[in-house]
């Protein structure tokens, strides 16, 4: 017999009404009272279900009832609408295969788990309800973000990973290199000998392998995996996360942004139609406004508010904050997180910032002092979102990047756009941990991701 997927059957039960059907998946829990048993079988999808099993039905009846919470089993059976009982239906085992015991030390056995525990198992937590909605809204929202680009016809380009440039200028990036470090004689490295015959690094952001790309097709983005060797040991940062760039050609400030705010819009519009059952349960376990939040935010005009205007509203009420605050500062998430939270308590879109506080490529506005850069920050979660208008005019481009020291040498591509058919042109960067934070509830990274890479950690 054919395998029916889980999922398919809690979609579709009552069409499969007496129908007998195969299931697979793993116990998690087994209820035994003498001649019945009843049997939660779960197999990935976030809601299991019941498997009656009778003792004179099944040969090995005992076997089955012995084994515990994480086994993992085959079960035919005929389906039986229960209308008047916790579950819509139920099935009644006419044979059981048991593929796999589970072993006593399985970590899962509990129930309940805290989640630092579960995040020294994260092979294993993905079997836990919170880890298994978390996860599958994880998957939804990467599908809504292709679904809602591929709708706006913007194509699809996977950006290097291993790379030569620093993007952002922070340098704070992992170095890449097949030398065997240990039997160097002395310091000096020579990477001429080196795999690409010169320094490599993992990609902090594909924008600058983007841009020339958008140059083709007018609309692009990239969605992959980012790294950065930053120590920042909070719960928003990882040293590996997936960012999703955009990048779009003939388009100003103000279209970024418009994107911006239609696409996070998109996104959680999907999900709550499309993952009900795990958005409610994270309400009800780990976020209890999760759901008025979300619901909140699609309806809402998200706040467009200048850099200035920021910093005025913040020197106002610079007591309550640890770190300083004046115009032309970096501003810290206790600052973001007060504007977001305290403030407007909905999201901000945060434009016009310094020049010296953001990257080169970002285009210069008329006061000779901002650049067209914008930030969206979010209650709770501060920084989803950073991205600018472009530079593209070629001698500001290239007069920022000498003023600040760069090898245009291995910027050539990324200048050339300037030189063969510039126009006005911007993206940005989703921190993809960060959206999925935002729109499970969960308050660390550490568990958004499904194996985290933090500082000092490389479970
Ligand atoms: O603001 P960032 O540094 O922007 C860029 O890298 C641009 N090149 C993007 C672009 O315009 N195409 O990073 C973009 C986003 C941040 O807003 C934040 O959400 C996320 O990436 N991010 C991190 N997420 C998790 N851990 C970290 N260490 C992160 N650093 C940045």
């Amino acid at each position: 017999m054919k395998k029916t997927s889980i999922i398919d059957l809690n979609k579709d039960y009552l069409n499969y009404d007496k129908k007998q059907v195969k299931v697979c998946g793993w116990a998690r829990t087994i209820r035994d009272s003498k001649n019945i048993a009843f049997l939660e079988l779960n197999d990935g999808s976030f809601k299991g279900c019941q498997i009656v099993l009778e003792k004179d039905k099944l040969q090995n009846y005992d076997e089955i009832v012995k084994q515990l919470t994480g086994s993992s089993f085959e079960i035919e059976g005929t389906v039986v609408l229960t209308p008047n009982a916790k579950q819509p239906y139920e099935i009644n085992a006419e044979n059981v295969i048991i593929c796999g015991n589970c072993q006593q030390d399985y970590p899962m056995q509990k129930k309940e788990h805290s989640l630092e525990f579960l995040r020294e198992n994260c092979a294993l937590r993905p079997r836990t309800n919170t880890f298994n909605a978390v996860f599958r809204i994880r998957s939804k929202s990467a599908f809504a973000i292709h679904k809602f680009f591929n709708e706006k016809n913007f194509i699809y380009v996977n950006t290097p990973i291993i790379t030569s440039s620093d993007c952002e200028g922070a340098g704070s990036m992992f170095q890449v290199t097949t030398l065997e470090l240990e039997k160097l004689e002395n310091k000096k490295l020579d990477y001429s000998k080196d795999f690409f015959g010169k320094k490599a690094y993992l990609t902090v952001s594909g924008q600058i392998d983007e841009e020339p790309i958008t140059h083709a097709f007018c609309n692009t983005y990239t969605f992959g995996p980012t790294f950065r060797a930053e120590k920042s040991n909070t719960t928003r940062h990882a040293a590996e996360f997936w960012m999703m760039e955009p990048e779009m050609c003939f388009a100003e400030l103000d279209d970024i942004i418009q994107n911006e705010e239609e696409m996070v819009k998109y996104v959680i519009k999907y999900l709550l139609e499309n993952c009900k059952d795990e958005l409610e349960f994270l309400n009800k376990f780990i976020d209890k406004n999760l759901l008025e939040r979300l619901n909140f935010v699609i309806e809402s005009e998200f706040v467009r508010l200048d850099y200035t205007e920021a910093i005025k509203i913040l020197e106002k009420e610079k007591d309550r904050f640890e770190f300083p605050v004046y115009w032309g500062v970096d501003l810290q998430s206790e600052h973001e997180r007060f504007l977001t939270e305290q403030v407007f308590k909905k999201p901000v879109f945060l434009m016009n910032y310094p020049k010296d506080i953001k990257a080169f490529y970002m285009r210069q506005n008329d006061d000779g002092k901002t650049v067209a850069a914008v930030d969206l920050l979010l209650p709770g979660v501060g920084e989803l979102i950073g991205g600018s208008q472009r530079e593209e005019r070629l001698d500001k481009l290239v007069s920022r990047m000498q003023e600040l020291g760069l090898n245009l040498k291995d910027y050539s591509s990324y200048i050339d756009c300037r030189r063969y058919g510039t126009n006005k042109h911007g993206g940005y960067g989703l921190g993809f941990e960060r959206l999925v934070m935002y729109v499970t509830g969960m308050s660390n990274i550490r568990d958004v991701c499904f194996y985290p890479r933090t500082v000092g950690n490389l479970y």
